[in-house]
């Protein structure tokens, strides 16, 4: 198994488990994260997950070596990074831990994640172009909204790893702390997103998201229905009602 999962407090912690090679994303690696976090989307005990490697590495980008050899019509035919259109589609929010190299598709991996904790020894990177190519799993699109052009060509044309603190100056990610705690720190952020209205949880992440490819005429259309949808949700009435009575919310999740 690839992937280990552990289950406390109302999320999921989802761990890459293939630390002789630094969390290299092969084939198999990542048919099993993607199974394993839709199943957790599926799962009504998880209201948040967080996505983990080791203190060593997120994970050091795909597995070159299962690449190396490919043609382009392999390449295309076996659609590798097809079923990372899937990760986008989990509805779930997803929070990256990251200790050690985040490098090539394991930054990408992280930048398909909804916030990302980090610690201080992590290291970012798109290092494809050291190897002859270029960021496949949606690099190119999703650094350059993080952290705007010019950054985002200085990562993917020179292949240079950045900070923690460079990343955070950057806006590619949300906190550092000490690498004995990012993971913790990660279990709060996760336990704090569990405890609120999943219904609204949900809908708010479909909106933010929203933003990344629609107008932004469209994009206040979706969020204002998706505001008015929640007008439907028991959540909705409790939140209200508690609020004035000064009380704590018990939220149902519908
Ligand atoms: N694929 C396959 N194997 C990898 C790997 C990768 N991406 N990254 C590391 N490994 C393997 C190494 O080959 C090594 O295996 P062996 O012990 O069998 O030799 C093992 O992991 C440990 O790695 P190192 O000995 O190299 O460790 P290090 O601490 O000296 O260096 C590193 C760490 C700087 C991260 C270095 O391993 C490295 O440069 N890795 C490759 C990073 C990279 O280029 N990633 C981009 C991949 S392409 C991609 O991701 C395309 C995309 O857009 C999806």
């Amino acid at each position: 198994m690839y992937v280990n999962i552990t289950k406390q407090d109302g999320y999921a912690i989802a761990q890459l488990n293939r630390p002789e090679v630094l969390n290299a994303l092969n084939i198999q690696l990542m048919t099993e994260l993607v199974d394993t976090l839709e199943s957790l989307d599926k799962d009504s005990d998880v209201r948040c997950i967080i996505l983990t490697g080791n203190e060593k590495a997120f994970a050091a980008g795909a597995d070159i070596k299962e690449m190396a050899d490919a043609s382009a019509i392999e390449m295309l035919t076996r659609d590798q990074f097809a079923r990372w259109d899937r990760i986008r589609r989990i509805k779930k929010p997803l929070i990256a831990a990251v200790s050690g190299f985040a490098l090539g598709g394991g930054c990408e991996l992280m930048m398909s994640c909804d916030m990302v904790i980090a610690s201080e020894t992590a290291k970012f990177g798109q290092p494809e172009i050291n190897i002859g190519v270029m960021p496949g799993a949606g690099g190119t699109q999703r650094l350059t909204r993080a952290v705007g052009k010019v950054k985002s060509m200085e990562m993917v044309l020179t292949g240079r790893m950045i900070s923690a603190d460079e990343a955070l100056r950057w806006g590619l990610i949300n906190k550092v702390v000490p690498v004995e705690y990012y993971l913790e720190e990660a279990k709060s952020w996760a336990k704090e997103i569990a405890s609120k209205p999943p219904v609204a949880v949900k809908l708010a992440k479909e909106a933010v998201l929203k933003s990344f490819d629609t107008t932004i005429e469209g994009g206040l259309e979706f969020e204002r229905k998706n505001f008015y949808l929640l007008f439907a949700s028991e959540d909705q009435k409790e939140g209200m009602k508690a609020f004035a009575e000064k009380r704590k919310p018990e939220w149902k999740g519908k």
